[in-house]
């Protein structure tokens, strides 16, 4: 067996030697968007630190859990904090949890991120629900040779996103009266934000919003058929008329204020898959 494979194996056997939990829905929460977790009716829960084979979270005060337990009456896995490839994990550490998550039986996938909004209709602390993507890193997790069990060697991408967990979404998100737009997302490898020129290059080659993850992540989780949902907080604009700053800090400020919103849609979200 690959290498590789054989690795994702001994982790997942390592977690259900721990908990027989028996997740469906994964869920993968972006920095400073652990709130959902308070949501959850919490059955097992261990640091990344403590899982045989899984990679370590370097960023500063965001101490990475993988939560097992119960959300609107689904069985969920959820990472809080997940590995981005500016903290220089190669790809396959990126796309590792995810395969793993796959071996503890996932059958879907929901991803969150703070993106930056190029769309001049998009404001700071909207909603952008993902409908697709573009991949800037300068890599793909799939590259190397194909581990046949997962998937195929050229996986099809032409829509990496659920078409009707996008539409529930959607619904919901009206139905509270929350500002949400439909988007395309576009991936790069950070940690630098753009520069003006850069946000203008990527809204002109078709992205609403650009963030620094979800797209290996969504690619991995494909190429194994899993269906995929993301959804990014506005937490800035760029490449608009008017220069503005971007920090870290704003980041995680704006992403704690509208994460209230997202999370009941991920919520109802659920609810609405299981029905
Ligand atoms: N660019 C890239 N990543 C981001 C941004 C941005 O403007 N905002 C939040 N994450």
């Amino acid at each position: 067996m690959d290498t590789r494979l054989t690795e994702v194996k001994k982790t997942a056997a390592y977690i259900q030697a721990i908990t027989s939990f028996q997740p469906d829905i994964g869920i993968v929460l972006g920095s400073g968007l652990g709130g959902l977790v308070n949501e959850i009716n919490i059955e097992h829960s261990l640091d990344y630190a403590q899982i045989e084979g899984f990679p370590v979270s370097t960023v500063e005060g965001h101490q990475g859990r993988l939560i097992f337990g119960t959300l609107s009456g689904s069985k969920v896995v959820v990472m809080q904090g997940r590995f981005h490839f500016y903290e220089g994990y190669g790809m396959d550490k990126v796309a590792f949890p995810i395969r793993v998550m796959k071996f503890l039986g996932i059958k879907r996938l929901l991803l969150s991120n703070a993106s930056g909004g190029m769309n001049p209709k998009f404001k700071v602390g909207d909603l952008m629900i993902i409908d697709d993507h573009i991949n800037l890193f300068p890599t793909n997790p799939l590259i190397g040779k194909n581990i046949d069990e997962l998937g195929p060697r050229f996986p099809d991408m032409s829509c990496p996103y659920d078409p009707s967990m996008i539409t529930m979404a959607k619904s919901i998100a009206d139905s509270h009266q929350f500002p949400t737009h439909i988007g395309v997302y576009a991936g790069l490898t950070g940690p630098c934000f753009e520069t003006r020129a850069e946000y203008r290059y990527i809204r002109s080659i078709g992205a609403d919003a650009v963030g620094m993850s979800t797209v290996p992540e969504v690619i991995v989780a494909r190429h194994m058929g899993i269906p995929c949902f993301g959804i990014s907080i506005i937490t800035d604009l760029g490449g608009m008329d008017d220069v503005q700053t971007v920090s870290h800090e704003e980041v995680l400020k704006v992403a704690k204020e509208s994460e209230k919103k997202m999370t009941v849609i991920i919520k109802e979200l659920i609810q609405s898959i299981a029905l």
